[in-house]
């Protein structure tokens, strides 16, 4: 005779059975979005920025990547992207390494490749879409976002904030360039600079000469554009012809990856790109992903942070999603961490990208990495340990463990393996 289990069978229904530990699963995002690959509690892990704005999840579809050297970050962003294009969903890449190039071939474009004497030039200084009543100090939303590139750009060359008489120059010397040709560009603002004209003096109270002293040395370091080693990408007008209506745009820097002047090339890139896109989306012309791969070399420099970090901000507007990939989550204030306004841009930036994606950091990063991106102990203890494909997604008040998944076709376009297995 058959014996009676001691406990009574337990009958349920299923919606209860989910609240029963161990068959306990985070309810993930939803499934409004493109599959990411498996999250390693449960299910399968769906994300879309745009989805998640939507449904207040996320205050901003902003994201930034963080991870070691080869945790598999831009495979991710390249695989994002891709999965994307399904709902029609373009994207427009700075691309410092030269990687996208496979990306942008399945997508059916050729990435504009930016080299020092080439055949394509961007003028970082091109006008973006007019934003109506944003007059301020007579000044419109372009004259201050090129005033704005400028001065970043200057501080970056400079290694130093501006003095006031070195902006009031560079103010003078943009005014004077922009009622010289209708769209002004770096070599137009550096010649009004070093040949100050007399009215441009007059506005600021003082002689040609003197105007001429305080502008000198930004024109000297702004000349690094023009002529010498970095002229020839961003020095003149936007060469005619460019696709910008491609559902992908890949702006290939890698000519100049191993540049002392990476980050202030990349932020030239980054402020035509914004430029561009806002005259081209916007009120209904669809959802964009703006990708600044290798973004540390911008952040690096607290001058071209600072205009990353406020460019940022408009971008919601336009209906752009921002992802910004960088290694470290020290990236983010590394000149000077106990300096108040490194950690305030730094806060201000992962403020305004509710999701991080963290892969495997250095133990020696976790202390930042807690702080910043508020981990548990739990989750700070985990971070040294993610192997390649695996991160912390923190998305909103959320978090979840994904292990990013890649399809054989897509392995093609993220393999950045290639030289390492080469015998
Ligand atoms: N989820 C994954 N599954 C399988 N292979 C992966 C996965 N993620 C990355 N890889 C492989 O790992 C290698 C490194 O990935 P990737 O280039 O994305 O790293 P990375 O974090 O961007 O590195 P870097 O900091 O040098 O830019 C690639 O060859 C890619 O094919
Ligand atoms: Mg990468």
């Amino acid at each position: 005779m058959a014996r009676r289990p001691r406990v009574p069978a337990h009958q349920v229904t299923t919606r209860n059975l989910g609240a029963a530990y161990p068959f306990l699963a985070e309810a993930g995002l939803g499934q409004r979005g493109v599959v990411i690959g498996d999250d390693l509690l449960g299910g399968t892990f769906v994300f879309d920025p745009f989805e998640l704005y939507a449904q207040n999840v996320v205050s901003n579809p902003n994201m930034v990547v963080f991870g070691q050297i080869g945790r598999g970050k831009s495979a991710f962003v390249k695989t994002f992207l891709w999965r994307q294009a399904v709902f029609g969903r373009r994207a427009w890449v700075v691309d410092p390494k030269g990687e996208y190039a496979d990306l942008a071939a399945a997508w059916g474009v050729r990435p504009v490749a930016l080299r020092p004497g080439g055949a394509i030039r961007l003028n970082p200084l091109d006008p973006g879409r007019e934003h109506e009543g944003a007059v301020i100090d007579g000044l419109g939303s372009t004259a201050r976002r090129q005033m704005e590139l400028l001065a970043s750009l200057a501080c970056a060359c400079l290694g130093r904030g501006l003095l006031p008489r070195e902006r009031a120059a560079l103010g003078a010397a943009l005014s004077a360039a922009a009622a010289r040709v209708a769209v002004p560009t770096v070599p137009a603002v550096v010649e009004a600079l070093l040949v100050p004209s007399a009215d441009a003096a007059a506005s600021l109270r003082t002689g040609a000469a003197d105007l001429l002293e305080d502008g000198r040395d930004v024109a000297l370091e702004l000349r690094r554009l023009v002529h010498g080693d970095l002229c020839g990408m961003f020095d003149g007008p936007t060469t005619p012809g460019l696709d910008l209506s491609a559902p992908l745009v890949v702006l290939d820097l890698s000519a100049l990856y191993t540049s002392s002047a990476l980050g202030i090339l990349m932020a030239c890139a980054t402020a035509w790109l914004q430029a561009a896109l806002s005259r081209t989306v916007g009120r209904g012309g669809g959802q964009v992903f703006v990708v600044v791969d290798e973004a540390w070399a911008i952040l690096s420099n607290l001058g071209v942070a600072r205009w990353l970090q406020s460019s940022w901000k408009m971008s919601r507007a336009l209906g752009v999603a921002n992802v910004a990939v960088v290694h470290r989550v020290s990236d983010l204030h590394s000149v000077g961490a106990s300096d108040s306004e490194q950690v305030a841009l730094a806060q201000g930036l992962l403020a305004d990208s509710e999701t991080r994606v963290v892969y495997a950091q250095s133990p020696g990063e976790l202390q930042v990495a807690s702080a910043l991106l508020s981990l548990s102990s739990t989750e700070a203890e985990l971070l040294p340990q993610l192997r390649r494909g695996t991160a912390l997604w923190k998305v909103g008040q959320g978090s979840f463990l994904v292990q990013h998944r890649v399809s054989p076709m897509e392995q093609l376009m993220v393999n950045t393996d290639a030289a390492m297995a080469a015998r």
